[in-house]
């Protein structure tokens, strides 16, 4: 998923930092800004217990399924009850040779079923696609009318499944991690829902399809939370903190705002040429340069952690320096950087002016062993 801050491909230099510093091997992990949860996913599967957070109810969907769901849920009971599903799943089973582990073709079963949906019209091809949107005020092509409809007809029918207790509150936040990953793919974006584009890009013409997530075992009982960083910190305890704040001052809410709407079906009120759900509420004070110095203050000052690793770049709104003044207090801070390729979106290049003007970005990790 392309995501503002996405620390997928810098896992290799995290990992590095927390080997090269010797840091347990076990305990508990926090990911206290946790986005797509790529780096908690990461240690969970190294075997941490881990605890997540973030404001974004997309991002506590991805915490649910791969985080806090340990399992291969078996969708049984929407089996029992949807028996076009159990019809197909046993037609293709029986021309297959091998045999999956059941549970995960139970779960193939049902995506297939809800690939093969027939369309709707609902909120999202109302507001996000040209067909929906072709008599109003604004026309929008986040998605094509197809796509549209197939996202309302499954998001529906997974609310349907869920209000009428057939599926598990496991099984509810997989179907969705699904769809909003299937969602994002195809969506008529070059990095944010900040705009849509005038132009079709190609991935916006493939078929949406809802894919498996690729769900985690763990034997640990992990925690996860929808709310603000400073306000949890006050109530945990763990070995290694790991801080991936914003850096800069493109807030995630009206970035990300589709898929907050996918993740929450609210049926919002929404408003101007993107489409925007309100967000007054999920403003967060990272992404303004004359508060986040001191709500980073504060999430330092209250960490109850033996271990701190901070996440930033270059470009960050905070400075070196406020962060290393910062960072003291609790203990001797070291620093590891690394060059990388920057995220950048197609608006970027046209509009956008960068403090540092080639295409690369410093990421800096932070390291600090609590020393009170
Ligand atoms: C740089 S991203 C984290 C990316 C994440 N490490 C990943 O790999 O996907 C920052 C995240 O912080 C979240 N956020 C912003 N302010 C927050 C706050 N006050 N408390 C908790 N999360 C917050 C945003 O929603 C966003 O998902």
């Amino acid at each position: 998923m392309k995501y503002i801050g996405n620390k997928f491909r810098l896992l290799p230099f995290i990992d590095k930092v927390i080997t090269q510093e010797k840091l347990p091997t076990k305990g508990t992990f926090c990911d206290i800004f946790s986005g797509t949860t790529n780096v908690a996913q990461f240690y969970k599967k190294k075997g941490y217990k881990l605890i997540t957070c973030d404001i974004m109810y997309y991002s506590y969907v991805f915490q649910y399924a791969y985080i806090k769901n340990n399992i291969n849920p078996s969708f049984t009971k929407v089996l029992q009850h949807e028996k076009d599903i159990l019809k197909a799943k046993n037609k293709v089973q029986s021309s297959l040779f091998f045999k999956e582990d059941t549970n995960k073709e139970n779960l193939k079963a049902v995506l297939n079923y809800l690939n093969n949906l027939p369309e709707e019209k609902g909120f999202v091809y109302l507001n996000y696609a040209p067909g929906g949107t072709s008599n109003s005020k604004y026309q929008r092509q986040y998605f094509k009318d197809e796509n549209a409809k197939k996202v309302d007809a499954i998001r529906n029918l997974i609310q349907i499944w869920k209000n009428n207790d057939w599926i598990t509150k496991e099984e509810y936040f997989i179907l969705l991690a699904s769809l909003i990953d299937a969602a994002d793919f195809v969506a008529n974006i070059s990095g944010t829902y900040g705009a849509f584009l005038k132009i079709w890009r190609s991935m916006a013409l493939k078929h949406l399809t809802l894919l498996p997530p690729k769900l985690i075992e763990s034997n640990s009982k992990h925690e996860i939370h929808l709310e603000d960083a400073n306000k949890l910190v006050r109530n945990i305890k763990c070995d290694i903190l790991y801080i991936d704040p914003p850096y800069n001052s493109r807030q995630y809410a009206p970035n990300f705002h589709i898929l907050e709407t996918i993740a929450r079906w609210d049926n919002p009120n929404i408003y101007g040429k993107t489409g925007l759900r309100p967000y007054d509420k999920q403003k967060s004070d990272y992404n303004l340069k004359e508060k986040c110095g001191e709500k980073f203050a504060d999430l330092i000052k209250n960490a109850d952690a033996k271990y701190i690793l901070l996440s930033y770049n270059n470009e960050g709104i905070m400075s070196d320096e406020l962060i290393r003044e910062t960072l003291c207090k609790r203990g001797k801070a070291k620093v590891y950087k690394q060059i990388y390729r920057r995220f950048r979106t197609e608006r970027d290049h046209a509009k956008r002016h960068y403090k540092v003007s080639n295409d690369k970005v410093t990421e800096t990790i932070y390291f600090l062993k609590t020393i009170n």
